[in-house]
Formats: C-alpha cells, structure tokens, sequence
C-alpha cells in the first residue's frame, strides 16, 4: 500500500524482490522524489549558495548585482536570500512543481516555468547563475550549447554568468559521491541509499537511489541520469560559444558533496 504521497500516482509500483515490501518507482520530467516534493529539497540540501555568489560577484565588479536571473532556480531558496539583498530576482525552472513551490515560498521573486535550452524572456541581467548542478542535466553537446545560447541571449556586455557544475573529481577522482541523503525530522523522516553507474562513453552517471521512510510509507526509488563535464571541456564550451571564462574555482559549498566547482564567464568582446 502507498502511505501520504498521494501523487505518486504519476510513479510506478512494483514489488521489490530484495525486500519483498512494495517499491514505489518514480517517473516523470525528472523521477526524482525531491523534485516532485520540493519542500523536501531544502531539508536534505541544507546550503544556499547565494552567499558565494555574492562574494564572486562582488570580487569582480566591487558592488552588488542590480538584477540575477537563476536558470534551474529549484525551490527558490538562493534567489529569496539575494532578493532580501534588494536585487531584482528571476528564475526559470523546468519542472512546474518546483516554479509553483518557489512562487508560493517566495512571493516577492518571479518564478517563470521554462526549458534552459529554448526559453527567451526579453530581458538582460547582471548576473545570471546555473547551480546545484543544473547544467549536468544538459547530456548531448547540443543541449550545452542551445543552454549557453539562452544565457547569452540574456547577457548584457559586463553580465557574470557563474555556473555551479558537478566537481567531476567526486565522481570520477579521489573523491566519492554521497552514498546517503537524509530527510532528517518531520512527516518525510526519510534516509535514501545511493548508487552510481558510470558511462564512460556516454560521460553520464546514472544515480539509482532507494529511500525509506521512518513510519508508514512503502520505500521509493528515485533514478537520474547526469552528465559530467571537466572544467576545461566546460571552458571549451563556453569560449566557443561566445563568453570568456574569468575563473574556475572550487569552494566547500554543501556537506553532501565534495567541493563545489564554479565557473565565472562574461560575454566575449
Ligand atoms: C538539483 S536542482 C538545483 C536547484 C537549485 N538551483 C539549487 O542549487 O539548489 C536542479 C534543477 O534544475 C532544473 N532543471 C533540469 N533541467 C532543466 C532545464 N532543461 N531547464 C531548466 N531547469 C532545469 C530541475 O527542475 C531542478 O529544479
């Protein structure tokens, strides 16, 4: 029986041979149980990164940005906290849970449902920002570039575009993904085990995780698949699509994973 997530219908159910309790497989834009429940986002990634954003901004330009686009703006944590800064906020997000969850969250900001590889607002901002790994969900080189295309297209000449990709070296180097994801109190009180498969050919991850729930709910397994970038393929990408890269560097950004990697750029002259 499925417990309190009603809209799990939009999922699957199968029995789980390794438990024998019944599995809740998720599908949709993206299966991933925080993105359907994003409330719970924020729980398990506990970090804003708006604060770095702003100290790389301010490193560069000696004053705050006037007006921040966020592309894959998620719940809407990082754009509340640099609208409580003053600064004129967008974000654009795929998936219209996350855009109804941040509006509701965060009235003051503008939340705007749409696709990194197409969407064209009309607009052009001071700083535009891609985090939490957004742009991994770009897997084809063709999905990059029509994504760099957006972003130019909302570039004005002096625009710092800073880009938080997967630090490739957690997957790939020494370091290690995390292998575990808490949603720590609460009804959701939940612990999801991750694990990894790796395409070389592809450069994509695929993350299988199972989460299970302290009381009441059957266990649901959530799956992704990700593409990897090193930073100077990255830099390729975006010199070649008219930006110059100013910086590449890594920051301990969240505890879940190791450092964070950002990649500063402007529009080329
Ligand atoms: C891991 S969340 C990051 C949320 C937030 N930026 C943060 O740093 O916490 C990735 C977000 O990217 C969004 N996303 C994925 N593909 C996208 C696309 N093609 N266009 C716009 N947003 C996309 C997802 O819906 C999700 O909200």
């Amino acid at each position: 029986m499925i417990g309190w997530l009603p809209e799990i219908a939009l999922g699957l159910t199968c029995n789980s041979k390794n438990t024998g309790s019944t599995m809740t497989t998720l599908s949709g834009p993206t299966n991933d149980l925080l993105h359907k429940f994003p409330n719970l986002y924020e729980k398990v990634f506990t970090v804003s990164t708006a604060p770095t954003c702003v100290d790389l901004y301010q490193s560069r330009c000696g004053s705050l940005p006037r007006t921040t686009l966020d592309i894959g703006s998620g719940p809407g944590r990082e754009l509340a906290d640099l609208a409580e800064l003053g600064i004129d906020c967008v974000g654009v997000d795929f998936v219209p849970m996350m855009i109804e969850y941040a509006q509701k969250s965060y009235p003051k900001v503008e939340f705007i449902q749409g696709d990194m590889r197409e969407f064209r607002l009309g607009r052009k901002f001071d700083m535009i920002t891609i985090l939490g790994a957004c742009i991994n969900y770009m897997l084809e080189n063709s999905d990059l570039e029509k994504a760099l295309a957006t972003i130019r297209a909302h570039c004005r000449e002096d625009t710092i575009v800073i880009v938080e990709p997967y630090n490739t070296s957690s997957f790939v180097g020494t370091n290690v993904p995390p292998t575990e994801y808490a949603i720590p109190d609460g009804d959701f009180k939940a612990v999801g085990s991750a694990t990894y498969e790796w395409s070389q050919k592809e450069q994509l991850i695929r993350r299988v995780r199972t989460w299970r729930f302290s009381e009441g709910q059957d266990d649901i397994q959530d799956t992704y698949k990700q593409r990897l970038y090193f930073a100077k393929e990255l830099q390729y990408f975006f010199e070649k699509n008219g930006f110059s890269v100013i910086d590449i560097v890594e920051h301990q950004q969240s505890k879940i994973y190791n450092k964070s990697l950002f990649l500063l750029a402007t529009p080329a002259s």
